[in-house]
């Protein structure tokens, strides 16, 4: 067969062929928005470098989340921003912390809303390490009793998921245990399983969450961003201790990691847009360089068609006020 028999262009003529030969789409349903709270009243400031991201209290938050809520987003990641850092990140579990008062507030404020908590240390610590230090050198294991800590506070504040960030070993096992101790047996988890130690977080930590690390970095504990069969190797872990989602780390430059994982893992897979990706279309848009909302679409349609099935991203209510 083949040309002159067979003619792909035949399908792509007008929009309605090609709407139902379209083999993937983005729903709203598939969009997750992290979100940022600190402590106060009043307060909503727009996050320098993440326009249309905000930093909220916890009352504004719960306003912002009705609204995001009502653009048909059924989840949101919730980030802290405490008080005071320490050493041992107290506030990360601490029962008034930030994250389990706003917790509480959008459980109790927002209907059918799915909170997911973002489960790590580095926001919590002085020097912005993603657990204990010693000799210079994040231990695994004492942290991981931390981050037990975490996860059970976040539950009993009424977490729907809880998303261990830290890429620490053992910390999925660690966790499923605690919750499970503690009778939080339907708190499902979302491993940050497959997270690349990338450049791209900068904007995160410098504007998010004022969490830049005081001194080396987060390659001992994140992953080599060459590889790929070590990536399947930590998803396998995860899946094995209990995690309910899997997670690649960023998104962009990894489709390749997603694709793979879709195919070995068959799990409910979540990739995260992370804060260098949504700048890099901001600012190209913003310069008049690209078209932003046809950029974004092909973007988010990309994840999906690699295998994603829920997409963590800074664009999720532009996409989704579009998707309407
Ligand atoms: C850790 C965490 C980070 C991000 C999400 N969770 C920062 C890091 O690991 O260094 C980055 C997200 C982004 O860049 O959008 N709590
Ligand atoms: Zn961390």
């Amino acid at each position: 067969m083949g040309f002159p028999t067979q003619r792909l262009r035949r399908l792509r003529r007008n929009q309605t062929l090609r709407s139902m030969v379209r083999e993937c789409d983005v729903n709203r349903d598939d969009l997750i928005y992290p979100m940022f709270v600190v402590h106060g009243r009043g307060i909503k400031r727009e996050i320098k470098g993440l326009p249309g991201n905000y930093h909220h209290s916890v009352d504004q938050l719960v306003e912002e989340a009705k609204q995001v809520r009502d653009l048909g987003i059924l989840a949101v990641l919730l980030f802290g921003i405490p008080e005071k850092k320490d050493a041992n990140a107290s506030e990360a579990y601490a029962e008034n912390g930030i994250v389990q008062q706003a917790v509480r507030a959008l459980k109790r404020e927002v209907e059918g809303l799915t909170v997911i908590t973002d489960v790590c240390l580095c926001e919590y610590t002085e020097h912005g390490h993603c657990g204990i230090i010693e000799n210079g050198y994040l231990v695994n294991d004492r942290s991981l009793e931390l981050l037990a800590k975490v996860t059970v506070s976040h539950a009993k504040a009424g977490a729907d998921i809880v998303a261990p960030a830290a890429m620490l070993d053992g910390q999925i096992r660690t966790m499923r245990s605690a919750l499970d101790q503690d009778g939080l047996i339907d708190t499902a988890i979302m491993g940050y399983s497959a997270k690349f130690a990338s450049k791209l977080y900068d904007p995160f930590f410098k504007q998010c969450t004022h969490s830049a690390v005081a001194f080396g970095d987060k390659r001992t504990h994140q992953m080599d961003f060459s590889n790929s069969d070590e990536a399947m190797r930590e998803i396998a872990l995860d899946v094995e201790e209990g995690a309910d989602i899997i997670m690649v780390k960023p998104a962009l430059f990894y489709l390749d990691i997603v694709a793979r994982a879709k195919a070995e893992f068959k799990m409910p897979l979540a990739v995260y847009n992370v804060s260098g990706e949504y700048v890099m279309l901001k600012a190209a848009a913003e310069a008049g360089r690209l078209d932003e909302a046809s950029v974004r679409m092909e973007m988010l349609t990309a994840f999906k068609r690699a295998g994603a099935d829920l997409i963590i991203t800074y664009f999720a209510k532009e996409a989704a006020r579009e998707l309407h």
